[in-house]
């Protein structure tokens, strides 16, 4: 089952980062697949979490590496909206590893959050950075 699909619509038209968001794709749905069936199985939550946050951190460590080379101007506002699903992720994390009843808004939270900042916040860093001469996917 697939929760979010990457679409050319998704494209902030920086090569890499489109291709760590679709990786991110791929693992989120994965992850979301497999926590709704492992709930209180701490060992494989817990490596499913970690596999979600490394990559999560890996990939804003990219785009927090073009922002702050290039100058983006609103690379904190991006930053701290990074911030944000790294604390959901964890708000998730604590709940099903202590066994507590997933709440739904937690998973709704973090595909909405994601498909929002791509459409929003990335496509308008992407906007940024092609303008000045990074290259683009398309
Ligand atoms: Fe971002």
């Amino acid at each position: 089952m697939s929760y979010i699909s990457w679409t050319p619509d998704h494209s902030v038209g920086v090569e890499i980062v489109d291709q760590q968001h679709k990786q991110l794709f791929t693992i989120l749905n994965r992850f979301l697949e497999i926590a709704a069936h492992e709930r209180g199985n701490v060992g494989n939550l817990s490596v499913l979490f970690e596999n979600l946050r490394n990559y999560a951190d890996t990939h804003f460590a990219t785009e927090d590496e073009l922002m702050r080379a290039r100058g983006y101007p609103n690379r904190e506002r991006h930053e701290a909206e990074h911030a944000i699903f790294l604390d959901k992720l964890s708000e998730l994390e604590v709940g099903m590893l202590t066994g507590m009843a997933i709440d739904e808004r937690v998973p709704a939270f973090l595909l909405q959050w994601i498909n929002k900042h791509i459409l929003v916040e990335d496509k308008r860093m992407g906007a940024f950075l092609a303008a000045q001469g990074e290259d683009r996917a398309d």
